[in-house]
């Protein structure tokens, strides 16, 4: 056996890699599309209320006191579950009234507890809200938050 790497020897392992690493990418690259269509995309769909719902979040900064998957500031509960946690998934419209009827109560004023301020949003950005919070409860954030209190 030839002690040095003779030069078709090279040329085997030059190809050889480049095939296996080629055929590992398009597996992984099947694998992905695989999940993103199967498992990772979100059960509800994103209509305008979600979309209206969204920039309601933003234009209010309610990430500057909760979090939303795992983002965002941890003063206030987290909120990916909320919609989960307000029983929506067995009470669609029990959860939708609870939920703005808690963002209209604020601040609630109990001495000791955080409080969290009154936006005055009309029914329609409320509403949009919690399209929004619905929709993203939807999504699978691999059991984030790790319990139901988030
Ligand atoms: C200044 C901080 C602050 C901001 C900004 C804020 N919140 Fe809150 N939020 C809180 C606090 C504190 C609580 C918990 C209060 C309590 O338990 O009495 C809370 C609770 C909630 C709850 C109930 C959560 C639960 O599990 O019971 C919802 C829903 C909610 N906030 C939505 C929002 C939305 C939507 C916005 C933006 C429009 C927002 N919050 C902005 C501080 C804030």
């Amino acid at each position: 056996m030839s002690e040095r790497l003779t030069k078709s020897a090279a040329r085997n392992i030059f190809y050889g890699g480049s095939a296996f690493f080629f055929l590992l990418f398009v597996g992984l690259t099947a694998h992905s599309h695989y999940y993103v269509v199967t498992e990772s995309s979100p059960s509800e769909t994103v209509t305008e209320s979600v979309a209206r719902g969204k920039h309601v979040w933003e234009e209010n900064s309610c990430i500057n006191c909760h979090s939303i998957m795992g983002e965002g500031a941890y003063f206030a509960p987290e909120l990916a579950n909320v919609w989960t946690r307000y029983g929506g998934r067995d009470d669609a419209e029990g959860a939708r009234m609870a939920i703005i009827a808690w963002m209209q109560s604020q601040p609630s004023g109990i001495e000791g507890r955080r409080q969290m301020p009154n936006f005055n949003l009309s029914d329609q950005e409320l509403n949009d809200l919690v399209d929004f919070l619905r929709f993203t409860d939807g999504i699978d954030d691999q059991n984030w938050p790790p319990n139901d209190a988030g």
